[in-house]
């Protein structure tokens, strides 16, 4: 029997476009299928210092096309804390709620995974993060939307690197991740991508600039991913001074407008499908899974699995960018 009568919703860590979306659907979703739903607010925060309301169909209209988060979001210290998690957990108790929905990407599905595991809750996570770094699925929330601001800002950034015949550096988002500088560089038709996952491999920048630009052109975009590994654009623009000082180079660092901007339609319809297979899963009697999406189906991936951090990287999408570049 199914013992779950109120569902608290929480969105964390860095906010995603879609993140609305999601929370729309976990809400109109339960409430359909009879469940009571509080909105948490600020994350984890607002579970340990009671920022909680009780939400009815309205608290989520007119929301669907809006970035951000409405339930606002923190990368929350005391949660890492046993004391942290167990006010969070009298705070449940308190409001009656019985089970989560934790909208975020790897660091907030890792509280959740050890929250979950400490005091028997059913959690459910949502994979909502720009990074599309989280394993068993294809696709997270707010990647789609990030991705078409990263293309439409390459695209601008071309009209100056062409007319000054410059070489640019555009720093992308990703936390250690390659997937947006990747397919930021297919999608904007940049003629490189440097990424962590293949830093360790082979020095990027040296193979870059011993295949030539591309050759009916002066100027060059290469999107990089911010990482330590690969040094992030400031660091690469600084080795091109250094060791190759013919180049004009200059530097953009995309930053956190990656993470605004109203949802596209992939991202909205993502969201949507994830918050209602959510409460599936609670129905389901199913817990501390994250719900993912595979081939268009979709999927639930264990936590554990989840967040091992290690998703690989399509090696068709890399020999791609590399063909298309010449
Ligand atoms: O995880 C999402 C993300 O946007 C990463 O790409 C980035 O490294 C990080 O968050 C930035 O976090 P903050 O907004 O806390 O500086």
């Amino acid at each position: 029997m199914n013992k779950i009568k109120s569902i608290g919703i929480l969105t964390s860590g860095g906010d995603a476009p879609g993140m609305n979306a999601a929370v729309r659907a976990v809400t109109r979703a339960a409430i359909f299928a009879g469940f009571k739903v509080f909105g948490i607010y600020r994350g984890y925060r607002g579970l340990i210092y009671d920022e909680i309301e009780e939400f009815s169909t309205q608290n989520v209209s007119n929301i669907i096309q809006r970035g951000g988060t409405i339930l606002k979001t923190a990368r929350c210290k005391e949660f890492q804390t046993e004391e942290g998690r167990q006010c969070a957990y009298d705070v449940m108790k308190r409001r009656g709620i019985d089970a989560l929905v934790v909208i975020g990407g790897d660091g907030s599905l890792t509280g959740a995974r050890i929250f979950a595991n400490e005091f028997s809750i059913p959690i459910i996570g949502l994979p909502g993060t720009i990074d599309n770094d989280l394993y068993g699925t294809d696709t997270t929330i707010g990647y789609d939307t990030a991705l078409n601001t990263i293309m439409e800002c390459v695209d601008k950034i071309r009209d100056t690197a062409t007319s000054h015949e410059r070489l640019f550096f555009i720093e992308v988002m990703g936390r250690d991740a390659g997937f947006l500088a990747l397919n930021g560089a297919i999608a904007s038709g940049a003629e490189a991508a440097i990424i962590p996952e293949i830093s360790t491999q082979v020095d990027q920048l040296s193979e870059l600039i011993k295949n030539g630009f591309r050759k009916s052109k002066n100027s060059s975009i290469v999107l990089v991913a911010e990482s330590p590994i690969t040094g992030g654009a400031m660091g690469l623009a600084q080795r091109v001074k250094e060791e190759y000082p013919e180049y004009d180079v200059r530097v953009s660092i995309l930053g956190h407008l990656q993470r605004g901007g109203s949802p596209t339609a992939h991202d909205r319809i993502l969201a949507s499908r994830m918050g209602a297979a959510a409460v599936d899963a609670l129905l389901d009697d199913q817990r501390n899974v994250m719900i993912g999406i595979k081939n268009d189906e979709i999927t639930y991936v264990p936590f554990t699995k989840a967040i091992k951090n290690d998703k690989p990287i399509n090696q068709d999408l890399l020999s791609t960018l590399r063909r298309l570049s010449i």
